[in-house]
C-alpha cells in the first residue's frame, strides 16, 4: 500500500499554526487523501499527559535536558502510536510542530547542543522524517503581539523575546541547510496569500508523489 506523507508545521508562537494546519488539512482532503491532524507535545492520550507537564508552570524548576527528555518520551507515544500506523495505512500526517521544535527551542532557544538533539532523534525516530516542513516566519514582536492576545501565557510562552529570537533563527538555519524539506513561509502576509501559498504547496506535494 502507498503510504502517507508526512507535513509538519512549525514557527514562533503567534505565527498561525492551529489555523493554517486545518487549511493545510482541508487543501489535501479536497485532492482525495485520508489526513490526519495532530500536534506535539501530545498527540495521544499519554502524550497529552506528558504536554500538560511540560507547560504549566510546575512547583518545581525544569532542567533544560528533562524538558528535552519529556519532548522525546512524547514523541516516541506519538511516533509509534499515531503518526507511523497512520502513515503505514496511506493517511497523510500533519502534525503541528515535530522534532524541529526542539532542534530550535531546546538547542536554539535553551543551547543544548544540536548533536545531542540529533541522537535522541535517530533513536526515537529511527527513519521517520517528516517529507515537507512549513516553517511559518514572522518577526518575534508580531508573533508575541499575536500570542499575548491568547490569554495568560504558558510556561514556554513565558519566556522573553531573545529566546523567541534565538528560536526563529534556528528555525531559519535549519531551513537554510535543509532547502529540500523546508519550505518558508511569510507569516506577515494576509491570510488569502498564505492559504495560497498552502495550497500550492499540497499540489506539488502531491505531483510529486513516486511511492
Ligand atoms: P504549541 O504552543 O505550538 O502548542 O506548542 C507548545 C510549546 O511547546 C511551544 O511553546 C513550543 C514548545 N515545544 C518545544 O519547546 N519543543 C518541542 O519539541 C515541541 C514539540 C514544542
Amino acid at each position: 500500500m502507498e503510504t502517507g506523507k508526512f507535513i509538519t508545521v512549525e514557527g514562533i508562537e503567534g505565527v498561525g499554526k492551529s489555523s493554517n494546519v486545518e487549511h493545510l488539512a482541508k487543501a489535501i482532503e479536497a485532492r482525495g487523501y485520508a489526513v490526519l491532524t495532530t500536534r506535539e507535545p501530545g498527540g495521544t492520550p499519554m502524550a497529552e499527559r506528558i504536554r500538560d507537564l511540560l507547560l504549566h508552570h510546575g512547583d518545581e524548576p525544569m532542567p533544560d535536558i528533562a524538558e528535552l527528555l519529556l519532548m522525546f518520551a512524547a514523541r516516541s507515544l506519538h511516533v509509534n502510536n499515531v503518526i507511523a500506523p497512520a502513515l503505514a495505512s496511506g493517511t497523510w500526517v500533519v502534525c503541528d510542530r515535530f522534532v524541529d521544535a526542539s532542534r530550535a527551542y531546546q538547542g536554539g532557544g535553551r543551547g543544548l547542543p544540536l548533536e545531542d538533539i540529533d541522537q535522541l532523534a535517530s533513536l526515537v525516530l529511527g527513519d521517520l522524517k517528516p517529507d515537507v516542513t512549513i516553517l511559518l516566519d514572522a518577526p518575534v514582536e508580531i508573533g508575541m503581539s499575536r500570542a499575548d492576545k491568547r490569554g495568560a501565557p504558558d510556561r514556554i510562552e513565558s519566556e522573553r523575546a531573545a529566546f523567541f529570537e534565538r528560536v526563529r533563527a534556528c528555525y531559519l538555519s535549519l531551513a537554510a541547510s535543509d532547502p529540500d524539506r523546508f519550505v518558508i513561509v511569510d507569516a506577515t502576509a494576509d491570510i488569502n496569500t498564505v492559504r495560497d501559498k498552502i495550497e500550492s504547496i499540497v499540489a506539488v506535494i502531491d505531483s510529486n508523489k513516486t511511492d
